[in-house]
């Protein structure tokens, strides 16, 4: 296999129409988290309980996928608060705003590369950017943009991975396809990549880890997961065969249990005055 190319998917024609074009990929990665995370909370109802509703009038979400994070109404949100959804990908604004309608009274979408947001200057009081700014291609432009539309001191709420995200399924990863990613998204922007880059734009920047762990059992599953962005996706036969003999065998060597590492979590930071 080819690995020069796997950061490829930073690519905007890719992500818009190839990996983010369906809802399918990354609802199989959402969905291995929802049903094998072992925290109480799961990790969208984690990341609304760390926003200070109270405060927010106007909110915008960059990069808003399928919207789960709409997916459940926040009590604590007033209901006159306007919302705005935006992506790269069309389909992914359609569905988001279908879910947020449920629960959200003033709502609409459209779509919106992070780095040029086609809204004023301070328009928002809170920005949304939930794994998203890794895949920018120039994560300090994109927050140059967001602070841009923010209104000073208003709040953005910028999740991501770090380092140790999902060790033992690029380790499988790496025995499957025989390399590992020269670059992953934490190094693009990451809990600590990215700390650098949003100290240079926000002040009260802070970070709230998120303490999870996932312990998978169905091959199917991982399979899934590991097949919906590149290498994997791209994987041939025999590559596909050697990535479920090597999840079963670790599977099987710890009594039908894969136990995978989450390194995840938050930055909250405010625009400056
Ligand atoms: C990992 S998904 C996260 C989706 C959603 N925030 C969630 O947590 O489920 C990344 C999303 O960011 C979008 N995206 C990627 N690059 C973007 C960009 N430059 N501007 C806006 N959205 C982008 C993708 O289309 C995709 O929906």
């Amino acid at each position: 296999m080819d690995t020069a190319n796997l950061f490829e998917a930073r690519d905007y024609e890719y992500l818009r129409a190839q990996q983010y074009g369906t809802t399918e990929k990354l609802n199989a990665r959402v969905a291995l988290h929802a049903k094998y995370s072992t925290s109480d909370l799961d990790w969208f109802q984690w990341l609304r309980a760390q926003i200070e509703w109270s405060n927010v009038e106007s909110l915008l979400e960059v990069g808003c996928g399928t919207g789960e994070f709409w997916s459940e109404s926040i009590i604590a949100m007033n209901a006159n608060t306007s919302v705005v959804l935006t992506d790269l990908s069309p389909i992914m604004v359609t569905t988001a705003l279908s879910k947020a309608r449920r629960h959200v009274q003033r709502v609409h979408g459209l779509e919106a590369d992070v780095q040029s947001l086609p809204f004023r200057d301070d328009a928002f009081d809170s920005v949304i950017a939930n794994q998203v700014l890794y895949h920018a291609k120039d994560p300090a432009k994109a927050l140059d943009e967001i602070h841009r539309v923010l209104k000073p001191g208003g709040v953005l709420a910028a999740s991501t991975i770090g380092p140790d995200h999902l060790r033992e399924l690029f380790d499988i990863e790496s025995v499957a396809f025989g390399a590992r990613r020269p670059r992953t998204h934490a190094d693009v922007f990451g809990r600590v990549t990215g700390r650098e880059v949003i100290d240079k734009t926000f002040e009260n920047v802070r970070w709230l880890q998120f303490d999870d762990r996932l312990r998978c059992t169905d091959t199917d599953d991982v399979v899934e997961y590991l097949t919906s962005t590149p290498p994997g996706e791209n994987a041939t036969p025999k590559e596909l065969q050697r990535l479920r003999t090597e999840i079963e065998r670790r599977m099987n060597e710890n009594q039908g249990t894969l136990e995978v590492s989450k390194d995840c979590g938050l930055f909250l930071a405010n625009a400056s005055e």
